[in-house]
């Protein structure tokens, strides 16, 4: 007897009329057609059922707290920066953790599983990741949710800025981060990529770097982190997040970079919402999207996802924890508007994602977590177009969170008998 069995379920990859079979949390046969008595059954009816949503690039330290103590006036990343510090000395742990603990609900309620947050090790007192490594062991049975030691102040720029990250390491933060081009200098944000590359080595952790999240087409620091990712032997565990200076940068320049960064196979998350915000601030008209070169990237072979960043915080009045959302604003920055191209925004917030993180248990096969959103669309390009109601969102074979189907009540009908575009 089966704990769960989903039934004509349509999978991203197109396959329809699937069933999913789960035994003790875990995906044990993923077949077309199988009947088999089970304690409890889904019937899909056609619609998709996609593994859980993965945030590679988030902040939940910040998230939640728009216009504490005032709003960014400028929307500009360093007004940003220097909200967030005038927040920083009034915060407690607490509300840290109350609010973070809101936001898991609402991305659990949205089939967001997978989140990888930054924590800003800046502040000597580490509240931040005090209050982060708690969340994350309360919510472990809903989400994965894995850490980075991010030193928002630059971790050469600030004093104690290193000794503050790898104490933040001590405690149990899983991945080292960086913030290369708010260093004070070209050559000490590159130092700090060697560096802070080095302590992940000995250390055995994962890097993701914000690299280069600037309008400027000489910070080239995700080369010195390729680099870096070569030279230490870390391929395919280091992440550069938003560059977006290579949306500006020379095309001669990009067309040896690229190479680099497929070879080091370092994963590239780009955060739509945000860099459509954030970026070409400065400029007048013609304005830059600023969003790195997503179509060229995954041309390269480069594992490209795309992250939600920011939350109603400092640096972003708007944001609800769907994964869609960010996918939706994705293919349009960056064009992607074949199929093919929306398919591969749908990956960059799934499957991407999934893989920026190293999530072994991720994905609808035989041997994994029994993990899965069923969503109101019949495939995945509908999904982009629509960002449906979640119905079902199971992690392990459990129920989390459901959501009723959305019904138009049309009490007047222009086309007799025509379907209505939803
Ligand atoms: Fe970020």
């Amino acid at each position: 007897m089966l704990d769960l069995l989903v039934t004509h379920a349509t999978l991203p990859d197109g396959r329809t009329d699937m069933s999913v079979a789960v035994q003790d949390g875990r995906i044990v046969d993923v077949t077309h057609g199988l009947r088999a008595p089970a304690r409890e059954t889904l019937d899909a009816a056609g619609q998709l059922l996609t593994p859980p949503f993965c945030d590679a690039h988030f902040h939940m330290d910040s998230t939640l707290s728009y216009g504490q103590p005032r709003v960014n006036a400028s929307g500009t990343l360093l007004e940003g920066i220097a909200l967030w510090g005038e927040l920083k000395p009034t915060l407690t742990q607490d509300a840290i953790v109350e609010r973070a603990l809101a936001y898991c609900d609402l991305a659990i309620a949205q089939g967001l599983l997978a989140i990888r947050s930054h924590v800003d090790t800046s502040d000597p007192r580490l509240l931040a990741v005090d209050a982060l490594l708690d969340v994350k062991r309360r919510v472990a049975p809903y989400i994965d949710l894995q850490l980075v030691a991010f030193p928002q102040d630059g971790v050469l720029r600030s004093p104690g800025g290193m000794d503050n990250l790898r104490r933040a390491l001590d405690r149990g933060i899983d991945v080292v981060g960086g913030i290369p081009h708010f260093e004070r200098t070209m050559a000490q944000g590159a130092e700090s990529v060697t560096r802070l590359c080095e302590l992940a080595a000995e250390r055995g952790l994962r890097v993701d770097m914000h690299c280069d999240e600037t309008d400027d087409p000489m910070s080239r620091h995700i080369e010195t982190l390729a680099f870096e990712t070569q030279r230490l032997g870390l391929h395919g565990r280091v992440a550069g997040s938003h560059c977006t200076s290579m949306h500006s940068m020379d095309n001669y320049y990009v067309s040896k970079l690229i190479p680099l960064m497929a070879q080091a196979q370092v994963h590239v998350v780009a955060n739509p919402l945000i860099n459509i915000t954030l970026q070409g601030r400065h400029d007048t008209y013609p304005r830059r999207r600023g969003m790195t070169r997503v179509p060229e990237l995954l041309a390269a072979g480069v594992n490209v996802a795309f992250g939600h960043d920011c939350v109603m915080d400092p640096w972003y009045p708007l944001g609800n924890a769907d994964m869609l959302d960010v996918a939706h604003m994705g293919l349009h920055v960056a064009q992607m508007t074949s199929q093919d191209g929306i398919r591969a925004a749908f990956d960059a917030v799934t499957a991407h994602g999934a893989r920026v993180m190293g999530l072994d248990g991720w994905g609808l096969a035989p041997g994994r977590e029994a993990s899965f959103v069923l969503l109101q669309a019949r495939d995945v390009v509908e999904a982009v177009r629509l960002r449906p109601a979640r119905l079902k969102v199971y992690r392990r074979g459990t129920l989390l969170a459901e959501t009723a189907p959305v019904v138009a009540v049309r009490h007047h009908a222009a086309g007799q008998g025509a379907a209505a575009p939803r």
